[in-house]
């Protein structure tokens, strides 16, 4: 898959449909060539003349550099030299020099994948990776830039590692794990924006000249924006166009940026945000940049979504459960809030299990004196005022029922009136001498501090060791403010936040190696740390605290860009919705919350009996359709976010025998009755059944399949549809 050609000092990368092609120039600069469709040979080196026409300046004269690197089409641009677009690296030096000048120095392709120090990262069989080495012969510092492909897929894996060759230390002011060189069309850049509660709001921009960035400062990844862009060709569409993706397999602060130089070249790129980091790294210390995952479509988003789901249901999930079916699940949060005892959550148990529900997960609450968000963070022992008997009595009462017991836990904050911070002050994030800001009256715990990983490394197990727990929802509810530590020297305050992410890999590592059964659930006041970092450790993923089916739509055919449905945590909640005050039925709200790990977010036992009385069959539904939605092929067919009065998707198997197109009528229109839509995917020269009725596929794809009259609004079905035997 992946070639040295010398003659022509052409790398080329190449996956099942595309090619990613980088060359050397003046055999020190490695300059990004080609990624696009499939090229044939590696007879490539011609495409490098356009940007060798200053080249000669610099052989007459070397300090003339700058009007050459200025238009260089850079592999890992640098900053201080010359090029003045966006760069991948800053460094300084013991005395403050700054400036980084990277040349080639050499390469190897190898078999596999080698592991990025700490960080989440695809793995799996079948990948090949070229690395290749890049000096700074002044700072001794080297960057390989590691690049992944797996065979049968067309995502490319990007990180560099930096390291330190030099006997003085140095400090890494900024490093970007992937940038993308994109010519001269013209493009769009789409990018998912969002709030609490509103989280991924698909957001599609020209590419103007100057910078375009979006980033987090807020130590998670944040619900406002999001680390993934996409430049698309102008005009592209669902079905047509190039798309050119980035998504970051990270879950700290990020940036992701497209520039339009001067001469109209685009330059993309995505890594870590450097604004307030800063990494120390001594003498023969090395540093791992995130993976970025870059995908190229040639046949627009629908393409690009199928690459990251099969990227990642094949290659960043667990195996054991990425296929495997989920509990049907039901969380007590929006039923009682902090308002429960044993009996209450005993009795919701007890009603779920005869409706068919598998697991009940205790939220918030359940811990030292925490009835209100007020306290108790950081106090993991279990509230026995509240839960008579302790833990391991309700879990074993539950179990009695045949169902399985969930816990939430929120491991890294502390709340100042807390035991914790009564004997530890200074575990809290906080910069001496300054009142730190609180958000949900909570305070973060410096988990750049050995002694506070090990603190809540203990709490989470101990409370796990206690009873026969399989599930926890990992919370985290808070963005970071007064970024210091006690424990870090002055010049290693700039690594806070990414220690802390590091931390948290390393505590979500260590849990799920003591207790593999674990189903793990992010979450983080929703969906602010929904990202590729977090799903390598957790197969699935809180989407939203907003949990009204209307905006679930929105939210969830964005998180779906990327992420396979089989990670989107969606309830099916109580009406009036708590976040938006709506009213929609029952029915409707369990076919959106299919669209992802199904499950109940409410109290059972008050919820109209008839609603109740459709639980089962919503059960029955989900289970049927399961296998389909974990593995099939997934394409949006129309959008409620941009027509505002439909969604549509649909769920082909692998094998294309079988089919459900999911329609969500949300406002009905006058004079506009029944609606028509193009299938996609199917095989197209076989015949479907559905309803009693048979379909030619090329006629449901060209023509459509018509979907007859829904009366009023917020009306949802699943339309299934099964291959006939010739
Ligand atoms: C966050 C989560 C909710 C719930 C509460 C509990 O907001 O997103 O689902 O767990 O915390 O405090």
């Amino acid at each position: 898959m992946i070639v040295f050609d010398g003659k022509e000092n052409i790398f080329k990368i190449d996956t099942e449909n595309n090619s990613y092609v980088m060359g050397i120039i003046d055999e020190k600069y490695l300059v990004h060539i080609y990624y696009g469709k499939k090229l044939s040979g590696t007879h490539l080196a011609y495409l490098l003349d356009m940007d060798q026409e200053y080249l000669n300046d610099i052989h007459i004269n070397y300090g003339e550099k700058s009007s050459f690197l200025d238009r260089l089409p850079m592999e890992y641009p640098t900053a201080g030299m010359g090029d003045f677009r966006q760069s991948c690296i800053e460094a300084a030096d013991t005395i403050g020099k700054t400036g980084v000048e990277l040349f080639y120095d050499s390469y190897k392709i190898i078999a596999g994948k080698p592991a990025l120090d700490g960080l989440p990262a695809t793995f799996g069989d079948g990948a090949q990776t070229l690395c290749i080495t890049l000096k700074d012969d002044v700072l001794k510092l080297e960057v390989e830039l590691r690049y992944s492909v797996f065979e049968g897929n067309d995502a490319v894996i990007r990180s560099a590692v930096i390291t330190n060759y030099g006997d003085k230390p140095l400090y890494i002011e900024k490093v970007l794990s992937a940038c993308l060189e994109l010519g001269y069309e013209l493009h769009d850049y789409i990018t998912l924006h969002g709030s609490w509660a509103r989280e991924r709001r698909i957001d599609r921009q020209r590419v103007g000249f100057g910078c375009h960035s979006v980033e987090s400062s807020r130590g998670i990844s944040s619900h406002q924006e999001h680390p993934f862009m996409a430049v698309v060709s102008e005009g592209a569409t669902q079905e047509t166009g190039d798309v050119y993706a980035m998504n970051f397999v990270y879950s700290g602060n990020f940036v992701s940026f497209v520039e339009k130089a001067q001469f109209g070249t685009q330059r993309f790129g995505m890594g870590i945000n450097p604004n307030g980091f800063c990494w120390k790294l001594e003498a023969g210390e090395s540093f791992a940049a995130p993976e970025v995952v870059t995908v190229y479509s040639d046949a627009g988003l629908d393409k690009m979504t199928s690459t990251f789901h099969d990227l990642y249901r094949e290659h960043l999930i667990r195996k054991s459960w990425v296929y495997s079916e989920r509990p049907v699940l039901i969380n007590n949060w929006e039923g009682t809030y902090f308002d429960f005892d044993e009996k209450k959550i005993f009795d919701i148990a007890k009603e779920a299990s005869k409706h068919g529900i598998e697991m009940l997960v205790l939220d918030d609450g359940w811990f030292g004196k925490r009835n209100d968000d007020r306290t108790s963070l950081g106090d993991w022992f279990v509230n026995e005022d509240k839960l008579k008997g302790g833990l391991r009595k309700l879990v074993n009462n539950i179990n009695s029922l045949g169902m399985k017991f969930g816990i939430w836990f929120e491991p890294e904050m502390i709340s100042p009136e807390s035991e914790l911070y009564k004997k530890h002050p200074d575990w809290a994030v906080h910069i001496e001498g300054r009142e730190p800001g609180q958000v949900r009256n909570q305070l973060i715990l410096d988990l750049s501090n050995r002694e506070v990983v090990e603190y809540v490394y203990e709490s989470v197990a101990r409370i796990l060791r206690s009873a026969n727990i399989e599930y926890v929802k990992w919370d985290m509810n808070r963005p970071f403010t007064d970024v210091g530590s006690n424990v870090l020297d002055a010049d290693r305050q700039g690594e806070i936040m990414h220690r802390h992410t590091l931390a948290v890999y390393e505590l979500q590592g260590r849990l799920l190696k003591e207790f593999p059964y674990l189903l793990l659930e992010n979450c983080s006041s929703g969906g602010a740390r929904f990202d590729p970092g977090m799903l390598y450790f957790s197969p699935q993923i809180w989407c939203s605290d907003d949990t009204d089916a209307i905006e679930r739509l929105a939210i969830q055919e964005s998180t779906a860009l990327m992420y396979p449905l089989s990670v989107i945590g969606a309830h099916v909640s109580d009406c009036p919705n708590h976040t938006v005050g709506r009213v929609t039925p029952f029915e409707t709200r369990g076919v959106i919350a299919m669209a992802g790990t199904f499950g109940y977010e409410l109290d059972v036992t008050k919820i109209p009996e008839e609603d109740r009385n459709v639980i089962a069959s919503q059960v029955e539904t989900y289970k049927k359709y399961c296998p389909l939605i974990q593995t099939g092929d997934y394409y949006r067919i129309a959008s409620y976010q941009s027509n505002h009065y439909f969604d549509c998707y649909e769920i082909v198997s692998k094998d294309k025998s079988e089919a459900i197109v999911v329609f969500v009528q949300v406002l009905a229109q006058p004079n506009m009755h029944s609606r028509c839509v193009k299938l996609k995917g199917l095989d197209f020269s076989a015949k479907y059944e559905t309803d009693g009725k048979v379909y030619d596929a090329d006629a449901l794809m060209n023509g459509g399949f018509i979907i007859k009259r829904p009366w009023g609004d917020f009306k949802a079905e699943i339309i299934h549809l099964q291959k006939c035997r010739d």
